[in-house]
């Protein structure tokens, strides 16, 4: 697989991009508008900046990283690509219009069409991409170029051949550490901790502690590398939000339920570290 496409270069998109670039793929990624296509040229170039300035990357190889990626508005750009990762929006309509218009319009036979989604059915993701056998779940985690796992999701219709291929490139092209999961919301990673999040985001709504001491609890109590909240900001409120929604949806399961608060906060747009503010404000080069 030398040719890949990923739709979406938002947190996650642009991470995945940045993977895939570093490990020597033509890279090309497809946004809404010329706005989210320069905004996530930015985080690219930014991640890869900081890496520099970490001594983890040369010049060089900043250079040739972003000269591998190409940022467009135009899904036909994709036709000619050996895998496409979907990481656009964690909304189930947004997913099967791509996965439809995107089955579509690829041109290899054996291309294979993933989802990075976290809980969205992969099922049925296949079944309107006419092309079901080479589609499943690529389940990749925030931040991408840190974190070492990969869920792998087959679908009831997903070939075995797909899954293999995909677990060859995640380990031998990516350098990830993969694990395998059923197709049901959640997975194994978001069904243990979607509902651990939710749980925190009661205790702070019905008064227990303040967000700071909610987190510094299970920072310093349990060694987590950060807080349920910060957690929370860092992937993206609404995208907590959604995933909540899609395991409720699910398993009926009332600790899946997003609690009012977190309603409200997507609803004030106050979506986590992407939009400045959260459960914490993120100034100026914090
Ligand atoms: N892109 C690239 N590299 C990054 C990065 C980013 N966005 N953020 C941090 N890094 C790198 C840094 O460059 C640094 O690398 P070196 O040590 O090699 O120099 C390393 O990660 C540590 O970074 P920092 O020192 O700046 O910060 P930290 O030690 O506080 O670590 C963290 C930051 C990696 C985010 C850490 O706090 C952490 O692991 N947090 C938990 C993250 C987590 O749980 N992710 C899973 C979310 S759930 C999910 O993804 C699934 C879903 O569907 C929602
Ligand atoms: P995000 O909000 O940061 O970015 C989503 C991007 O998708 C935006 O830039 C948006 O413009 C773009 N987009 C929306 N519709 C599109 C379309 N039709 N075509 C092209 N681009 C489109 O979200 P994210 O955090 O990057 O999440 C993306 C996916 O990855 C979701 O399915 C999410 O569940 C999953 N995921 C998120 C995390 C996380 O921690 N945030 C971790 C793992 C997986």
């Amino acid at each position: 697989m030398q040719k890949a496409g990923i739709i979406g270069g938002g947190l996650m998109g642009s991470g995945i991009t940045e993977v895939c670039a570093r490990a020597g793929i033509d890279t090309v990624v497809v946004e809404v508008t010329e706005e989210a296509a320069a905004a996530a040229a930015a985080r690219v170039r930014g991640s890869l900046e900081r890496a520099q300035g970490r001594g983890k990357i040369t010049e060089q190889d900043l250079t040739a990283t972003l000269e591998r990626i190409t940022f467009t508005t135009d899904l036909e750009a994709l036709a000619d690509r050996d895998l496409v990762v979907e990481a656009a929006s964690e909304n189930e309509q947004v997913k099967l219009d791509l996965f439809r218009r995107v089955g579509a319009l690829l041109e290899k036979d054996d291309a294979v069409l993933v989802s990075n989604t976290s809980s969205i059915p992969i099922v049925k993701l296949g079944a309107v991409s006419g092309r079901a056998g080479h589609v499943m779940g690529v389940h990749f985690f925030n931040p991408a170029p840190v974190m070492k796992l990969v869920e792998l999701i087959p679908s009831l219709t997903t070939a075995p051949e797909t899954l293999e291929r995909m677990r060859s490139f995640v380990t031998e092209t990516l350098g990830k550490e993969p694990i395998e999961a059923t197709d049901r919301a959640g997975f194994v990673v978001n069904s243990l901790l979607v509902p651990y999040l939710l749980s925190a985001i009661r205790m702070y709504e019905a008064g227990y502690a303040s967000a700071k001491d909610i987190d510094s609890g299970m920072v310093l109590g349990c060694g987590h590398p950060m807080g349920p909240l910060a957690l929370a900001d860092l992937i993206g409120l609404d995208t907590v939000r959604a995933i909540g929604v899609s395991m409720y949806e699910e398993f009926k399961e009332p600790l899946y339920s997003p609690p009012p608060l977190l309603d409200r906060m997507v609803e004030a747009g106050l979506l986590g570290k992407k939009a400045g503010q959260g459960f914490y404000s993120y100034g100026e080069g914090r």
